[in-house]
C-alpha cells in the first residue's frame, strides 16, 4: 500500500506587502493538504485569501514561512524551478475562466500539455478522454466565446486537471456564476478532485460549497481559525 504525501504543506507563513507596513496581511498560516482532501477557505474580502493561494501557487513570495508541495519543499529554488512546479504539480482555476479565447475546447485542453512535453497525439487523446469523462464531448469543437459563463469555468475545471497535478488552487471558482451554474462546477470540482486524487485549497463566500469540502477554515486578522 502506498503512504498518503501531502499535497501541500503551509507553515508559519506571514505576509506583508511593504517592509513600512505595521501589520502582516498573513500573520502565521500553517496547514496540511493530503491528497484527495479538500480545505476551504473563508473570510472577508480583503482577509488576505487570494494573498495566501498566490504564495501557496508559488506565485507571490512569502515574507516568511516555507511551503511545500508534493513533499518537497519549495524553499530556496530558482523561478524555473518554481516554473516547472506550477506547470506538473499545480492545477489553477481562478474566478474568471482564463481560457485561451483564439482556441476551441480541445486545443485549450492540448495546450496546457505540450507546455508540459506531452506529444500532441497523446495530449490529444487524454483531452479527449477528459470531456467524454466529464461529458463535455459535445464542446470539443466549440470556440470559448461559443460557451456559456457555467461552460467556460466547466472547461477551466477540466483543464485544471488535465497534467495531472498534485495539488488544486481555486480562487472563488463559482464566484462569478449564478447560483445554479456554480452548483454544477462545484459538483464537476468534486468529481474532477475524486478522478485525479489530487489535494484543494479553494477560496470561496459561498457556506454551501465551504461544507461540502473535507476540511473548512476562517481566515480572520491574518491568520486561520
Ligand atoms: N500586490 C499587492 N500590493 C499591496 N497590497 C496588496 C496586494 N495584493 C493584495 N493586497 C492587500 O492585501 C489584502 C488582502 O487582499 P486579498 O488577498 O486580495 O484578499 P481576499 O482575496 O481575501 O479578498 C488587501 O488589503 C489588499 O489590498
Ligand atoms: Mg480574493
Amino acid at each position: 500500500m502506498s503512504e498518503i504525501g501531502f499535497a501541500l504543506q503551509v507553515r508559519n507563513i506571514k505576509k506583508k506587502f511593504s517592509i513600512s507596513d505595521i501589520n502582516f496581511i498573513l500573520n502565521g498560516i500553517d496547514l496540511d493538504i493530503k491528497s484527495g482532501e479538500s480545505l476551504a477557505i473563508v473570510g472577508k474580502s480583503g482577509s488576505g485569501k487570494s494573498t495566501l493561494l498566490q504564495i501557496c501557487g508559488l506565485l507571490d513570495e512569502a515574507t516568511e514561512g516555507s511551503i511545500s508541495i508534493d513533499d518537497s519543499l519549495c524553499s530556496d529554488i530558482s523561478d524555473d524551478q518554481k516554473t516547472l512546479i506550477r506547470r506538473h504539480k499545480i492545477g489553477f482555476i481562478y474566478q474568471f475562466h482564463h481560457l485561451l479565447s483564439e482556441f476551441n475546447v480541445l486545443e485549450n485542453l492540448i495546450i496546457p500539455q505540450l507546455i508540459c512535453n506531452i506529444d500532441s497525439k497523446s495530449a490529444e487523446s487524454n483531452a479527449i478522454e477528459y470531456l467524454n469523462k466529464f461529458h463535455l464531448k459535445n464542446k470539443k469543437d466549440s470556440y470559448i466565446h461559443n460557451l456559456s459563463g457555467g461552460e467556460k469555468q466547466r472547461i477551466a475545471i477540466i483543464r485544471s486537471i488535465i497534467n495531472r497535478p498534485k495539488i488544486i488552487i481555486a480562487d472563488e471558482p463559482t464566484g462569478n456564476l449564478d447560483n445554479a451554474n456554480a452548483m454544477v462546477a462545484f459538483e464537476l470540482l468534486n468529481e474532477v478532485l475524486k478522478y485525479s486524487n489530487a489535494g484543494m485549497i479553494i477560496a470561496t463566500h459561498s457556506l454551501e460549497m465551504a461544507n461540502l469540502c473535507s476540511k473548512m477554515m476562517v481566515l480572520e486578522n491574518g491568520v486561520l481559525k
